[in-house]
């Protein structure tokens, strides 16, 4: 018998604010075309004001928790994937523990920018697997908007705020690929890069929050190549290849990244979950909203393989195999 970090429930929370693209033609010298033939991206929802980072995560948990079935005194970890936390410490996820009203087991969060949820599933599961927890929750969640230069048509038009969780829990399997749950992960970093996309702020530099700042065009070029090689690394360490995948889940940064990487990796559109038209770029969260919004148009069935596969800021990039 192989132990295995099986998912249980899924869920998700978008703020009710939509900002469609025409919003930003008053503000920046874009338009709706550009932004949809450039990126996919046709709307993305913002947080409103006072609405933190915490608020969306807790409400994500909520809908995870509702969904497996669970309450959360039977979570015995959280992590919280995030880049935009609501304060420099503590974490967002000792901050969730406390929004759902459980004093028991451990929380902390993952910071790896939007590779962060496929870090905090890696991560989720080695606990797991070890023994560590039986029950975990994992969130991403994010609140970009918060971080935007809105002078900068290249980055403010990119990016969404919104939650995503998910429940993983120990079962046995049989040790093969057949089995539910997570099969395999890749993870990768190459801090060389790291002014390809940043955030010009920091506690110990300038004392403040800070704004992004991205040359697109490399970090592109980066995530085409990298993001197939890392899934298809990661199908390989569970003996498995492209022709065995259900779904890809892409991290949703750019409509023409994620059908350059289901080409490289030689599965058909009708096997990827798209949600970047509806929510942008919401980097850790992005993930967990895709696999949520995908289990509930019904694409994501019990048994399906899924692959997931993320890159951003560090660089840092990475793939998680699961059997749903
Ligand atoms: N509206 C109109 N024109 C624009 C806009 C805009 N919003 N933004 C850029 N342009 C212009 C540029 O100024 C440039 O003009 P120029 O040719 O006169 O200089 C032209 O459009 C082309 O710019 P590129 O940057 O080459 O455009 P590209 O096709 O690469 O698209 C984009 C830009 C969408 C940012 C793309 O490069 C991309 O998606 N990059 C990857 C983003 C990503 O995956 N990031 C990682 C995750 S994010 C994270 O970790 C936080």
């Amino acid at each position: 018998m192989t132990m295995r970090a099986v998912v249980r429930g899924v869920g998700h929370y978008l703020p009710e604010r939509v900002v469609p693209n025409a919003e930003f033609e008053a503000k920046v010298d874009t338009s709706d075309e550009w932004i949809r033939s450039r990126t996919g991206i046709e709307r993305r929802h913002f947080a409103a004001e006072g609405q933190t980072t915490s608020d969306l995560a807790i409400r994500a948990a909520q809908a995870a928790l509702t969904d497996a079935g669970m309450t959360v005194d039977q979570i015995d970890a959280i992590i919280v994937a995030t880049s935009t936390p609501d304060f420099t410490f503590p974490s967002v996820a000792t901050m969730v523990q406390a929004g759902l009203g459980s004093t028991s087991g451990f929380a902390f969060d993952v910071q790896a920018v939007c590779a962060g949820f496929v870090f905090a599933l890696a991560n989720a599961n080695g606990m797991i697997l070890s023994g560590q927890a039986n029950r975990v929750l994992v969130i991403g969640a994010e609140t970009f908007s918060r971080i935007m230069d809105w002078n900068d048509r290249t980055t403010c038009v990119l990016f969404g705020d919104g939650a995503g969780a998910l429940i993983l829990e120990a079962q046995e399997g049989n040790g093969t690929s057949a089995d539910r749950g997570i099969l395999s992960s890749d993870l990768n970093s190459d801090g060389r890069h790291r002014d390809l996309l940043y955030v010009d702020g920091g506690v110990s530099t300038t004392g403040t929050a800070g704004v992004l700042k991205m040359q697109g065009n490399s970090v592109f070029k980066h995530a085409v190549v990298k993001l197939a090689e890392t899934a298809h690394k990661a199908l390989d360490k569970a003996g498995l290849t492209s022709q065995d995948v259900d779904w890809i889940v892409p991290h949703q940064a750019n409509l023409r990244i994620i059908t350059a990487t289901a080409e490289r990796m030689q599965v058909s559109m009708d096997h990827v979950v798209v949600t970047v038209q509806d929510h942008g770029n919401t980097s850790a969260a992005s993930i967990p909203l895709a696999l949520s919004v995908g289990k509930a148009r019904g694409q994501i069935k019990q048994g399906d393989l899924v692959v997931t596969e993320a890159i951003g800021g560090g660089l840092a990039w990475g793939s998680v195999v699961l059997r749903w």
